[in-house]
């Protein structure tokens, strides 16, 4: 076996699955906030763009798509970000942000390389240190707190090192945002250390307020934007998401990925294109999430639970009293209410939970008041 999977622990989020499906087969019920994966109907558009679109002969997907998702996505970058690219240099679709996150060092890094390191925040998604291991890079985790708004402190960043820097805001799992200015400031230092600059946009699109901006409103040079329709639109189950930026940069991933075999089917781009097409559906989803946040935060506050108040991707990180995150989330789980303990997303999660708004706004209300007669 490759000595990196004996090393490897459980995927973190696995444990708490199996701890979840043994209440489950003793008849539990169970209010799920653990993973970030929404039961909200995907839009009928979508839907019906993929049913519509099953070919009566079935062959091989490029790795680079059609041109006619590049440009919905094109499309969609204008409309949101106003930012302009060239669907055919400056995109590529992936399965998914996860494989998209996981291959793409392999494309830049290599183990004869002297400056091979990987920084990325932790607490965080814990793709970033899988996909840098395994291509042969050096993980660099970094601790991100409360004081420093979970934002990734470039000072703690040795640029002698370090040859690829992840950003991933909105943040899983604190649901930290980031400002234009701070974008600015960090894709300045990559610039002045020739540092990759890979943004992981998954949750650009679940906000209130004030809309989060994307790294490519900044620069495209030596940056990768990763935009995925999972949580946007509801797809999680199509494996459907968007590369883009540095036209030298996506030309090392069109010689990357057709060897992986992770092209996008056809009729999921057909689905892909409606969704990328489309903003309304977007908008009624994030009143969803709107409702079910505010819901919580008003608990919350009730309850004198420390947390974070964004406005952005679909979590809540909330600091746990005695401090002991296994123990907290355990001892909601024996109440029905499943949550992430903070330990899972890496070091720096330690004494927090993630609460995930995933079930309805129904199950939100009676989960929030199992809670508060256990806690208040
Ligand atoms: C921060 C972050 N990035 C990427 C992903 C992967 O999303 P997908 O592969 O569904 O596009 C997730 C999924 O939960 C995530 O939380």
């Amino acid at each position: 076996m490759n000595p990196i999977l004996e090393r490897q622990g459980a995927y973190p989020l696995l444990r708490l699955d199996e701890r979840r499906e043994e209440l489950k087969n003793k008849g539990a019920r169970l209010f799920d906030f653990g993973a970030g994966d929404p039961r909200e109907p995907t839009d009928i558009k979508i839907r019906e763009a993929l049913e519509n679109s099953v070919p009566e002969v079935s062959q091989y997907p490029t790795a680079t798509g059609k041109r006619e998702l590049r440009e919905a996505f094109a499309g969609w970058m204008r409309r949101r970000h106003e930012v302009s690219l060239d669907p055919a240099t400056e995109i590529m679709p992936a399965g998914g942000s996860k494989e998209a996150i996981f291959h793409a060092p392999l494309a830049f890094l290599h183990h004869t390389h002297e400056r091979r390191g990987v920084a990325y925040g932790t607490p965080g998604y814990p793709v970033y240190e899988r996909g840098t291991i395994f291509a042969g890079g050096e993980p660099t985790p970094v601790k991100l707190t409360r004081e420093g708004g979970f934002l990734l402190p470039l000072e703690k960043i040795d640029p002698e090192k370090t040859r690829i820097l992840w950003l991933n805001y909105p943040h899983n799992p604190t649901g930290a945002r980031a400002t234009l200015s701070y974008l600015e400031e960090v894709a300045q230092f990559c610039r002045e250390h020739d540092i990759l600059l890979f943004s992981d946009e998954c949750y650009n699109e679940i906000y209130e307020g004030v809309p989060p901006p994307s790294i490519l409103e900044v620069t495209k040079e030596r940056t990768l934007a990763f935009c995925s329709l999972s949580k946007r639109s509801g797809m999680t189950g199509y494996r459907s998401a968007m590369m883009a930026g540095d036209a030298e940069l996506i030309s090392a991933l069109k010689k990357l990925r057709p060897s992986i075999g992770a092209a996008t089917p056809s009729f999921i781009q057909n689905a892909a294109v409606a969704a990328w097409e489309d903003d309304g559906h977007v908008r009624e989803r994030n009143r969803v999430f709107s409702e079910k946040r505010a819901l919580f935060e008003a608990f919350f506050e009730r309850a004198n639970l420390d947390f974070g108040r964004t406005g952005a991707s679909f979590y809540l990180w909330v600091a746990v009293p005695d401090g002991d995150d296994e123990k907290y989330a355990l001892r909601l789980m024996d109440e029905g209410i499943v949550v992430a303990p903070g330990s899972a997303f890496g070091k720096g999660g330690e004494g927090f939970v993630r609460v995930a708004l995933v079930p309805s706004v129904e199950e939100c209300r009676e989960a929030v008041s199992r809670w508060g007669k256990l806690f208040l």
